[in-house]
């Protein structure tokens, strides 16, 4: 048996490496996977650190597809990997998240007959100007098997009308990485540059086209934060689409810290160690609320609503006077404190594994 892993953009690496590294752990003689990189993110920063700090095996294949338009981006990709395909069919496509590779290979290898299992399916925010939340609706309305989070994501899938048989709610891989490399976290270079200290400094990130893509929205929400945050420092690793704007907006910077986008293992550490996130990435608020650390999201909706009803996450959207009050409560350290959501507990991808060998029917 031939097992596709489908991997294109930053979160994809973090979720796909604890798999690959039980599937290499059984040894299997029958099975042979391959790994393809949709090359949806590029840069080193985004893509090959990635690969070095998880130990994620170097891709097999690089559908080098890079950016465009929606539009562009997918049908690359699909191009790309119906090309592969046709020159050697694999059995089993795993794709994971929700990103615009997710989907693609998805509608591909399912044209030509192949299995899909999708890691991550059945989360849902409910807001279709998402990209995501298509990517996340194609995909499992054609996916044939399905491994959620959260009994939330399981009954949404059911509610769609998917045979409960092939859901399987195991958790969470992300939390997988992050348990597992958490003995090897470091703080950034930039940390002592900048004379930072320990729970004296907010991380920002912003990267969804709703809050970075218009000028004006960019530049209200990082002058509110400023505003509301007095004289705690406030570090932004910039996302590549984040920084494109970024130069043309008016802000205070001797209140920000910009750097580039961080390793895994700098990036978490900054977070583990600061009074708070705030943040529009639904991944960091996964990862916060293990390490309960509060964290602020600016949306109105979220696809992981454990993270708020049992996490340590707020939804604000683009409230400011909500913003304000909680940023307030962050910086004082009055926070709500965080539980473990079910499964969240570093073994998913054992379970999903050992279902993909035992119990999955794939010629
Ligand atoms: C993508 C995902 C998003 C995910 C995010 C994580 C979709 C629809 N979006 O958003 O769900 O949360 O990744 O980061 O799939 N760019 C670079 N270098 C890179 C990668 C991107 O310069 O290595 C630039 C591109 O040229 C593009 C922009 O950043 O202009 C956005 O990249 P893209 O992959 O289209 O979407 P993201 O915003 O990264």
């Amino acid at each position: 048996m031939l097992i596709d892993f489908i991997a294109g953009a930053r979160p994809n690496f973090i979720k796909i490496a604890p798999l690959i590294k039980v599937l290499e752990k059984f040894k299997l003689s029958k099975i042979k996977y391959r790994l393809v990189h949709t090359g949806q993110h590029f840069d080193h920063n985004m893509s090959q650190i990635f690969f070095n700090q998880l130990k994620i095996p170097m891709p097999d294949i690089n559908l080098n597809a890079g950016s465009g338009t929606q539009s562009e981006q997918t049908s690359k990709i699909m191009i790309k990997y119906e090309k592969l395909l046709n020159k050697n069919k694999s059995n089993l496509c795993i794709v994971v998240g929700d990103v615009n590779s997710t989907m693609a290979c998805t509608i591909v290898a399912k044209k030509m007959g192949i299995s899909v299992a999708h890691v991550e399916a059945g989360i849902r925010s409910g807001d279709m100007t998402m990209p995501e939340e298509i990517n996340r609706i194609v995909t499992d309305s054609i996916s044939d098997y399905f491994f959620t989070t959260s009994n939330v994501a399981t009954n949404n899938l059911i509610k769609s009308g998917i045979n409960k048989s092939n859901i399987f709610f195991v958790g969470n891989t992300m939390i997988d990485t992050l348990l597992e490399h958490k003995k090897n976290f470091y703080l950034p270079k930039m940390f002592f540059k900048n004379k930072l200290i320990k729970n004296k400094y907010i991380v920002l990130t912003l990267h969804r086209p709703s809050n970075v893509d218009k000028l004006n929205k960019i530049e209200k929400i990082l002058n509110n934060i400023i505003m509301f945050s007095d004289d705690i420092k406030i570090v932004f690793p910039v996302h590549p689409r984040t920084n494109k704007i970024l130069k043309n907006i008016n802000y205070d910077k001797s209140k920000v810290i910009l750097s580039e986008p961080m390793s895994y293992f700098e990036f978490n550490c900054l977070v583990e160690n600061s009074k708070g996130v705030i943040t529009d990435s639904g991944g960091i608020t996964e990862e916060t609320t293990i390490m309960n650390i509060p964290c602020i999201t600016l949306r109105d909706t979220t696809e992981r609503p454990e993270t708020v009803s049992i996490g340590t996450n707020v939804l604000v959207g683009s409230d400011f006077s909500l913003l304000k009050k909680n940023i307030l409560k962050m910086i004082h350290g009055n926070w709500k404190q965080g539980r473990r959501p079910k499964y969240w507990d570093g073994k998913t991808s054992n379970r999903i594994i050992n279902i993909i060998l035992n119990k999955l029917k794939i010629d």
